[in-house]
């Protein structure tokens, strides 16, 4: 049986950077749960709902990438679905140290799970979900920095249409 590898995070909004991470991450592992963690420390602009079906429509054709929201834990979360590896993506030097911290507190709940760091392809290096709210908010563009669904149902949220239900494109 192959490797079953999670790849945590906020994820609000998926980007194009976080797609090109997991399908990487699908190509080694035989299987990648992308894990919506649903309480980040954050000023959320979309629910744990709304984040986790952005994602499945984001990665739909990767046919072993699959999305679950988590709470809790990741250790916990990575030992119930019995995953061996976290994968997260590195962009700068900035994220290294974030990123190792992370790491040695995961490793020392958890020694038998693996931390594996994928290094941001070149086009999305200098992108954050955070980033792209800010440019969207503001009238700016998000050219193929995140999905295009993504780009609408942020600049719906910003319109102040947000709080409608979720539309049915973005669950169908
Ligand atoms: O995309 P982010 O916001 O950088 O992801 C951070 C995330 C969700 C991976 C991290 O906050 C996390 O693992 N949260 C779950 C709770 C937990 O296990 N905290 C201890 C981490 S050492």
């Amino acid at each position: 049986m192959g490797i079953t590898a999670i790849y945590p995070g906020s994820f609000d909004p998926i980007t194009m950077g976080h797609v090109d991470i997991a399908r990487r991450a699908g190509a080694i592992f035989e299987h990648v749960i992308i894990a919506v963690y649903d309480t980040p420390a954050k000023n959320l602009v979309f629910s744990t709902d709304e984040r986790v079906m952005m994602a499945r429509r984001a990665i739909a054709d990767s046919p072993n990438v699959r999305v679950e929201p988590f709470s809790g834990l990741l250790v916990d979360f990575a030992r119930q679905v019995q995953a061996k590896v976290v994968v997260r993506g590195l962009r700068a030097v900035s994220d290294f140290e974030v990123e190792t911290q992370m790491a040695l507190m995961n490793r020392s709940m958890a020694p038998e799970i693996e931390v594996v760091c994928l290094i941001t392809s070149l086009p999305y290096s200098f992108l954050s979900a955070s980033l792209i709210k800010e440019v969207i908010k503001l009238g700016g563009p998000s050219d193929g920095l995140v999905p295009d669904f993504v780009a609408t149902a942020l600049r719906q949220k910003f319109a102040g249409t947000g709080d409608a239900p979720v539309p049915r494109w973005l669950t169908s």
